[in-house]
């Protein structure tokens, strides 16, 4: 099997004030002095991504944004491209979280523009999915998963450009955690369908997302085919999000 470098990426949120950059000065630090195995990104709101990804520069820590427009450019009043963020210092944009499928009415084929908008500006797209309780509940968990994943990433998408995290809508700022056989499941049939798709379908990193806590990051992290995870509430303080990344070492 190909090996995947781990992946652990903070999702802000709308949270974050200039007096926050302390705490990602502070986890550059931490990964400078104690180089951890995953590779660690912090996706603030739009307004501190350009001095966030300056503070950070050079460090352990790459920079994503957290919703990009398709387009380029245009009149589009409120959005920001794909590479205004790559030109703000960016590495990584997140598209199609479920926040955004849901506030914002973006379906599977406005994400895949949006994962097509970052590989064009060479972002690395952060591509969620993930099934609503009542679809799980319907035991549709499984073919709503693979719909997402084949309808939102997009043809041109490779393991260096792309990374599909799983995020189960019910799982999300709630506590609640799926077993770690459901997690097992999801993504074994994330990476069938992955590896079916794409010649390095195997090399795709798939995150886990959704209430990852410092006492529940070990037992999710050592889920097959679970390469990293992608954290809201516990990535705002260095002090919950470090045991987290520890937790994939
Ligand atoms: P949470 O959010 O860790 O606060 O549940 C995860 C996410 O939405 O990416």
């Amino acid at each position: 099997m190909a090996a995947r470098q781990p992946l652990i990426v903070g999702n802000w949120k709308m949270n974050g004030l200039q007096a926050s950059l302390a705490e990602a000065k502070a986890l550059a630090e931490k990964a400078a002095a104690q180089k951890p195995v995953a590779e660690l990104g912090l996706c603030p709101p739009a307004t501190l991504v350009a001095v966030m990804a300056a503070t950070l520069k050079g460090s352990p820590v790459g920079v994503g944004g957290q919703d990009c427009h398709a387009k380029a450019s245009g009149a589009h009043t409120g959005d920001i491209s794909a590479e205004m963020l790559k030109d703000a210092g960016a590495t990584y944009v997140i598209v199609g979280h479920s926040e955004r499928r849901a506030d914002h009415g973006e379906s599977d084929e406005i994400v895949r523009a949006k994962g097509q908008a970052a590989h064009r500006a060479g972002l690395v797209a952060i591509v969620c999915v993930g099934e609503t309780l009542a679809q799980r509940d319907a035991g549709e968990t499984l073919k709503v998963v693979s719909g997402q994943v084949r309808a939102s990433l997009p043809d041109d998408a490779t393991a260096a450009n792309t990374v599909v995290a799983y995020e189960p809508v019910w799982a999300i700022g709630t506590g609640r955690t799926p077993t770690v056989e459901q997690v097992a499941e999801v993504h074994a049939a994330i990476r069938q369908d992955l590896m079916a798709r794409f010649d390095d379908g195997a090399n795709f990193r798939i995150l886990y997302g959704g209430s990852v806590k410092p006492d529940n990051a070990k037992q999710l992290m050592a889920v097959a085919d679970v390469d990293g995870a992608l954290v809201g509430g516990a990535s705002l303080k260095v002090s919950d999000f470090w045991p987290i990344i520890e937790a994939k070492n």
